[in-house]
């Protein structure tokens, strides 16, 4: 029996049906056509997204740049910290020295990020810089331990590492390959003799990471968002983009070039809520714009990068002096324009050249690029202005992302969206955290919008549930229903994308959250399932869809909670989406008009629902509220089916 007949049957919802409700869908004349770029995501390294996440560097503070140089480290013996290392950017590293007597020990442990985590019999792939320290051949002991070992050892694996005597820097690799799993492990390294050894940039990575790329992503959750079939991906934020104040704004020119020489930036979330604080929160930029381009490609996503207006955070700077004058503004301008190059210059270029030389000749082939994230007020169009006189004037192609601010509606919303129409920006982002009466009132929120303005990105959104903020299948549900606005409207709405995206359980700072993880195990929240559903079946042209009385199935008096859209997909197939967000079983009939000769021939039922509303996937158990799919036959140009309650359903419908 299938889960939604097994939840009614059992008696968990209030079965009482109402009123069958006819639902309209036009066929006869395509509407507008689905942009490539609907459904998305947006990655911001907030819950340890990045370092300690996707990036799969399983080593904290690697190279020794944190403010306090041992932060994530625990040092024994002679370890000194200097700072004159091969790296200009990066230039601390460690000198150990002997510390007398044979058996005493010199050397360093890491503590990963919320452990060490492996797998016994996996490989993974250890790297440092490394210089004798004094003109001597020295010796290293590599070590992945298990510090809370009951068996008899605590190493999991080991290997030494020879330092030759030639007083240059050089790399050295070797691999892993743990005998035993180990969750709180740690990376131990120590001198094996007398002779001292300098070291930097101290990495470990699982050889396996997605697909196979050394500085490579975490494998289960580069799939989730290759999974997500996304058409546009926004990055790198989202705040972190704006910074606490303006130097620690995020500068796409440190993230690129040689890993090791990707200057440390502090990451404002490790403050921003006090009572979710994490001290040793960084960004060590392994993961920058270069990844994140190659990222785009790699999962058939058009990348969206945002960058600083030089505006800084407008929240954490309620007096609005965190900002550059605008007759200043041009290194800011320059960098947007170099980014351009960056992405899409050829090898004559400056920076297309760099991009060239890090292993990606053909350009990225940008489109977009977003000026600033949450700002309000007169000094961002002021600002605003002047980055898009010099990208029209440079790259008239591009499209240019302003903003509506940090709220769904209200002054500083009412204030920008004319200002964008003023400026000419091609999309305005939209943010909207906000409960279900809010999501269950919105249904038709973009009907009326403007078609002649600037087309609208709702780029950060999610259902926060009521009080808790948190994950739970009512919030996607409700998600569900307000993407038919978004799905009705793709004439005007040209990109929407859910947020945050991912989230360490262990070191979150904001939820609800797309996608959890710990270091071994990943879920997808049922609002991933809600995202997946949609992406997947975009279609190619909205179908005008409406109840009996010609409107729009929104939610409203009379719809019964219902809400739906319709596509018409690239092979001619029909998809209906229709959610019913009521406690009550509903019969609805699906009537397709403007079939001319041809009729429905079957139908694929993709069904999304829970017995437990407040209730989503979890670690242990990830699959618990999967959507389920059953076929049916279909004929002719109606057909009925009984949605249950607190029900997401896609209909395909076959024509022939
Ligand atoms: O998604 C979390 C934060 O929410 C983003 O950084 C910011 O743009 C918004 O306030």
């Amino acid at each position: 029996m299938n889960k939604i007949f097994c939840a009614a049957a059992l008696g968990l919802f209030s079965v009482a049906s109402v009123a069958q409700t006819t639902i309209n869908i036009d066929a006869k004349k395509p509407g507008a056509a689905i942009p490539s770029t609907l459904y998305g995501i947006f990655f911001e390294d907030i819950n340890y997204a990045a370092d300690g996440g996707l990036y799969a560097e399983m080593v904290k503070n690697r190279s020794f740049e944190f403010p306090q140089a041992l932060m994530g480290w625990t040092s024994f013996g002679h370890v000194d910290v200097r700072n004159d290392g091969p790296f200009e950017r990066n230039p601390h590293y460690v000198r150990l020295t002997d510390p007398g007597h044979g058996e005493k020990r010199t050397g360093l442990e890491n503590e990963g990020f919320f452990g060490v985590t492996v797998k016994a019999d996996a490989e993974y792939n250890f790297s440092v810089w490394a210089r004798s320290a004094d003109q001597k051949e020295s010796k290293i002991r590599v070590e992945i331990i298990n510090p809370a070992s009951m068996g008899e050892s605590q190493v999991l694996a080991h290997q030494d590492i020879t330092i030759i005597d030639n007083g240059e820097w050089n790399k050295y690799k070797i691999t892993l390959k743990p005998k035993q799993d180990v969750q709180r492990g740690r990376l131990r390294i120590f001198l094996v003799g007398k002779n001292g050894v300098d070291l930097e940039h101290v990495s470990l990575f699982p050889a396996d990471t997605w697909k196979g790329r050394e500085n490579g992503m975490r494998t289960d959750l580069a799939q989730a968002l290759a999974d997500l079939k996304p058409g546009i991906f926004r990055f790198p934020g989202g705040c972190i983009v704006e910074g606490t104040d303006l130097e620690t704004r995020y500068q796409w020119k440190n993230t690129i070039g040689q890993v090791e020489n990707r200057p440390l930036n502090e990451n404002r979330w490790h403050y921003t809520f006090p009572h979710r604080f994490y001290p040793d929160y960084y960004q060590s930029y392994g993961i920058g714009f270069y990844e994140y381009f190659l990222l785009s490609e790699d999962i058939g996503a058009e990348p969206l990068p945002v960058i600083s207006c030089g505006l800084a955070c407008q929240f954490q700077n309620r007096n609005d002096d965190a900002h550059v004058p605008v007759d200043e503004l041009q290194p800011y301008i320059d960098d947007a324009l170099d980014l351009i190059e960056f992405a899409n210059g050829d090898e004559t270029t400056k920076w297309g050249k760099i991009r060239s030389e890090m292993g990606h000749k053909a350009p990225f082939n940008l489109k977009y690029l977003a000026v600033g994230n949450e700002q309000w007020g007169k000094l961002y169009p002021e600002r605003l202005e002047k980055f898009i006189t010099a990208i029209r004037a440079k790259y008239p192609k591009i499209k240019i992302v302003g903003t509506s601010g940090p709220d769904s509606e209200g002054d500083k919303f009412d204030y920008l969206w004319p200002e964008m129409r003023r400026l000419k920006v091609d999309l305005v982002d939209e943010h909207f955290y906000r409960p279900e009466s809010w999501f269950l009132s919105q249904g038709n929120r973009y009907d009326n919008y403007d078609r002649k303005g600037p087309k609208v990105f709702a780029g950060e959104y999610a259902c926060h549930g009521k009080g808790k903020k948190w994950n739970h299948f009512n919030a996607a549900l409700l998600e569900a229903a307000f993407m038919t606005n978004i799905e009705r409207n793709a004439d005007v709405v040209e990109m929407a994308t859910y947020a945050p995206l991912f989230a360490h359980v262990e070191g979150w700072q904001w939820r609800p959250d797309m996608i959890w993880y710990d270091n071994s195990r990943s879920v997808r929240s049922c609002s991933y399932y809600v995202q997946q559903l949609y992406s997947l079946n975009k279609g190619k042209n909205v179908l005008k869809t409406t109840d009996a009385k010609g409107k729009p199935l929104a939610g409203n008096d009379g719809q019964n909670g219902l809400f739906a859209s319709s596509v018409v997909d690239a092979d001619g197939s029909i998809i209906v989406k229709v959610i019913n967000t009521s406690d009550e079983n509903q019969k609805i009939s699906l009537n397709v008009s403007g079939l001319k000769k041809k009729a429905l021939a079957g139908v694929k039922v993709t069904s999304y629902t829970s017995d437990k509303l407040d209730a989503d996937n979890t670690l242990d158990n990830p699959e618990a509220i999967v959507p389920t799919t059953s076929s049916d036959a279909a004929s002719g140009n109606v057909y009925n089916a009984t949605l249950n309650a607190k029900t997401f359903s896609v209909y395909r419908f076959e024509v022939k």
